[in-house]
């Protein structure tokens, strides 16, 4: 009789790996089968240091090898512990880790970030939308920016509302769409000028519905323009959603450039954990419509490029403090979407580094372990 090593892969087929949901082969605790004649060796891995675990995987291997196979075949089983690598931050406690979910159809989440409010964070968002949409990317801008969603004024959308459409008898929320580019902001569900005071987890709710419950189709690109700072509901809204990469926005001025400091270190604490595309220095510096060669360095020069290089992040690009962005933003059309400027070449080189930034860094992580997602009050949306 010659064991076939099919064979005993089907019948460990039967066997479940302790504390693993799948069985033995599915969940690669199988590493090895080698057989000679009537005899074989299987090789395993399990998870559960305990010595029972050791003693009842063997047993069970043997016996239905035994059963199974051949009842009079030499067994040898290798077990070894392979125990699940101590997660490196505090997330042990109490908190249970879960996996970022994918998002069906959504290939990657980009939030934009800034330490403080104003240095133009959601008009580097809207740009970089327009400019993605404009290079043939499938693009949507999430506005999640509770403090003061400004996408919709910046895509001349302000007075739609987001229909609600059934996708596969569920019916879902559609975005409004310009420029090619589809969106939703929490200022579609907020009356005008109401001060929205948003605990972290109602806010993190409603953004899982945004993203979750709502029909995007296909996107490559998803942006989320987060709220400015570094607090409490940053990390609510973060651990809600599974974050390709992050883009950091500063000036170069240095109480920018200290809560920019600040963005990056929140995006690379242990419990939020996304990696960082980058740095953009907005307002880089001033440019006058009529001396488009003057360049004047308001906020101090190359500070948020200085930036990148000491926290060892890619630097994406600057962009200049020009009044025509100020104004494509108040009438609602990005400035990106010019021809032939200046301007549109500035936003493109910084939309073209986002993109390779993204490329490189699903070369070389995983797509849904970068992000943690912790079980911690107000995340428990995303357990559906
Ligand atoms: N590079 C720029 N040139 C001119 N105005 C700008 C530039 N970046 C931002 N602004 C203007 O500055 C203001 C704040 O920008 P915004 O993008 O709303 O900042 P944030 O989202 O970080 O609060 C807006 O009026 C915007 O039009
Ligand atoms: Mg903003």
């Amino acid at each position: 009789m010659k064991l076939n090593k099919q064979d005993i892969l089907k019948a460990l087929e039967t066997i479940t790996a302790p504390g693993e949901g799948q069985n033995m082969v599915e969940s690669e605790a199988v590493t090895n089968i080698v057989t000679f004649g009537d005899e074989v060796i299987v090789d395993v891995t399990i998870k559960n240091p305990s010595l029972q675990a050791k003693k009842k995987t063997e047993v069970e291997i043997m016996k239905v090898i035994h059963d199974k196979v051949y009842e009079k075949a030499k067994i040898k089983v290798n077990v070894k512990v392979d125990a699940p690598a101590k997660p490196k931050n505090g997330m042990s406690g109490g908190k249970q880790e879960i996996k970022g979910k994918p998002i069906p159809g959504i290939k990657n989440i980009v939030a934009v970030a800034s330490g403080k409010g104003g240095v133009g964070k959601s008009t580097v968002t809207a740009n970089l939308g327009a400019m993605l949409a404009k290079m043939g990317f499938k693009v949507g801008i999430l506005d999640a920016d509770i403090y003061g969603p400004s996408i919709p004024i910046m895509y001349d959308v302000e007075n739609e509302r987001p229909l609600s459409v059934n996708v596969g008898g569920k019916s879902k929320m559609k975005p409004v769409e310009n420029y090619g580019v589809k969106i939703l902001s929490i200022g579609f569900f907020t009356k005008p000028d109401q001060a929205v005071i948003w605990r972290g987890p109602m806010a993190a709710k409603a953004l899982n519905q945004m993203i979750f419950d709502a029909d995007w189709g296909e996107l490559d690109f998803l942006l989320i323009d987060l709220p400015p700072g570094t607090g409490d509901i940053h990390l609510s809204i973060m651990q809600a959603m599974p974050i390709t990469g992050s883009v950091v926005v500063s000036t170069p001025q240095q109480v920018a450039l200290a809560d920019a400091r600040k963005g990056v270190a929140m995006f690379q604490q242990d419990s939020i954990n996304v990696p960082v595309l980058g740095i953009v220095e907005n307002m880089a510096y001033f440019t006058p419509e009529e001396l488009p060669n003057n360049k004047y360095y308001i906020f101090g020069q190359e500070g948020a490029k200085h930036l990148s290089e000491d926290l060892k992040v890619p630097f994406l690009g600057d962009i200049p403090l020009v009044q025509s962005i100020r104004e494509a933003g108040d009438v609602g059309r990005p400035a990106a979407l010019q021809t032939a400027t200046p301007l549109e070449q500035a936003f493109e080189t910084l939309t073209k580094n986002v993109v390779q930034e993204v490329v490189r860094r699903n070369d070389a992580l995983p797509p849904t372990e970068a992000i943690k997602i912790t079980t911690m009050a107000g995340c428990s949306a995303v357990k559906k």
